[in-house]
């Protein structure tokens, strides 16, 4: 059966108190909180639709440049969660697949947890699912309100709750599978009659009960997956959540974290096995990392990077879309951005790649042959070739391409005036 995505995006996120970024455009790791979401739906969903509203033209550009198989709706206002869903009614006037609706500032849930959903969906014959978890502390979460008999009833608001209700642990995590040939005709009859003003979209568990359609919960066991963020604080928290989540995966898989509480690994980052990630390495984004690595302390790959085998990258190295092929050093305090390191480099201490021009704006690559040895304090200034076996002298300021196997020097000669100081005390 076809599944199509909804997923809620266009809420002010009142409560992060941003001026100039969308809720769901802040980041973890380099990666924004809908793109959590839209990476773990698009491997199994056929089309995902994005409800944009607040700073709708950021949200659409991003998704636009990530994500070919998403469109975004504009909900303008934005009148409650079901007022949003309705949104792409028109869209889906004719389709008769399951909708999986979800939240864009929930990132941890996880692709299989989203998969097993469906499957229980389906295999309950539901025509309707919601997920829930159970909450110790259930404050700020639509709480799930079942009948004596146990079966789904409605889901409550904290604002609309009474203290009996407001004491229910089982809360909703806002992921929804409708078959939406059953649903859809719910959107037309939300009403906003409660304490916030808003059409709610949970609203259509009673409505779905009141149709005498099949109701369920799924009731996730891993509650932290749903954590949802809605202030600063959550995001930190879920930030610490996912990257703890990351570091025992790379544990598992054969890799040393010298100290997981000071170290920081995105999802998007694969790890060969007896690579050791020493302490305050922070890296982001998309990465591959090989076998028997040593990264950090201290070091800072921030994405597009590419580290094969036995490679070193040493203290307050920074790695930006590069790739550092085999054998190679880069041991302290270096910029590698936009750049091709061949095998058995050596780049001294404190090179940089200059790889952009603040005049054009243009970034440009340089590229360094297998074996090439560079001097401490270099600055190789890009676009620029260093090719194999080449060496450059420390200091040396490289604005041309090095042939293979020659020297390049670019410091004046030494002179050195015997007895100088002497003279200057008139000694
Ligand atoms: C919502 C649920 C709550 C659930 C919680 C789980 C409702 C009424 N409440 O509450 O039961 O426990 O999520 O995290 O659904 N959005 C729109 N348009 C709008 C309003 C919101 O697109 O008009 C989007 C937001 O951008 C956000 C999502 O919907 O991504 C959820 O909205 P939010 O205001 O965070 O709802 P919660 O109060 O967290
Ligand atoms: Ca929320």
């Amino acid at each position: 059966m076809d599944i199509k995505a909804v997923i809620l995006a266009a809420g002010k996120g009142t409560r992060m108190k941003s001026v100039s970024t969308p809720k769901v455009l802040h980041e973890i790791m380099g990666k924004t909180l809908l793109g959590y979401v839209l990476d773990n739906v698009k491997n199994f969903v056929s089309e995902e639709f994005v409800i944009v509203g607040h700073h709708a033209q950021d949200v659409e550009n991003f998704v636009k440049n990530n994500y070919d198989n998403a469109k975004t709706v504009l909900q303008s206002p934005q009148l409650g969660t079901g007022h949003a869903v309705s949104m792409v009614c028109p869209e889906l006037e004719n389709y008769d697949g399951l909708v999986l609706i979800l939240c864009g500032d929930t990132p941890l849930v996880k692709e299989e947890t989203l998969k097993e959903f469906v499957e229980f969906h389906k295999s309950q014959n539901s025509d309707l699912t919601v997920m829930s978890t159970i909450f110790e502390d259930p404050t700020n979460y639509g709480r799930i309100i079942r009948e004596t008999d146990n079966s789904l009833k409605c889901i409550v608001e904290e604002k609309d709750a009474t203290p009996e209700q407001k004491a229910v642990k089982e809360v909703n995590a806002g992921i929804y599978c409708l078959n939406w040939g059953k649903i859809k005709s719910a959107f037309g009859q939300l009403k906003s009659n409660n304490a916030q003003g808003e059409y709610y979209l949970t609203d259509i568990i009673s409505w779905g009960k009141a149709q005498n359609l099949n109701v369920n919960a799924y009731i996730l066991q891993n509650s932290d997956e749903i954590y949802g963020i809605n202030s600063r604080l959550n995001l930190a928290q879920a930030a610490k959540m996912m990257n703890r989540r990351n570091l025992e995966h790379y544990m598992e898989d054969g890799v040393t974290i010298v100290d997981p509480d000071s170290t920081w690994i995105s999802e998007d980052t694969q790890i060969g096995q007896d690579t050791i990630i020493y302490p305050a390495t922070y890296i982001e984004g998309k990465n591959v990392i090989g076998k028997n690595c040593k990264i950090g302390p201290c070091a800072h790959l921030r994405g597009g990077v590419e580290v094969c085998d036995n490679v070193k990258v040493g203290n307050f190295v920074e790695v930006k879309k590069a790739k550092i092929s085999s054998n190679t050093n880069v041991g302290h305090l270096s910029y590698i951005g936009d750049a091709e390191l061949g095998e058995g480099v050596n780049i001294g201490a404190g090179t940089i790649t200059a790889n952009y021009n603040p005049l054009t704006k243009v970034k440009s690559k340089t590229v360094i042959g297998d074996n090439v040895k560079i001097g401490s304090n270099s600055v190789l200034v890009a676009p620029v070739a260093i090719d194999e076996g080449a060496n450059v002298g420390a200091g040396g300021i490289i604005t041309k391409n090095v042939p293979a196997w020659s020297l390049a020097i670019t410091r004046s000669p030494l002179k050195v005036l015997e007895n100088w100081v002497k003279k200057q005390l008139g000694k």
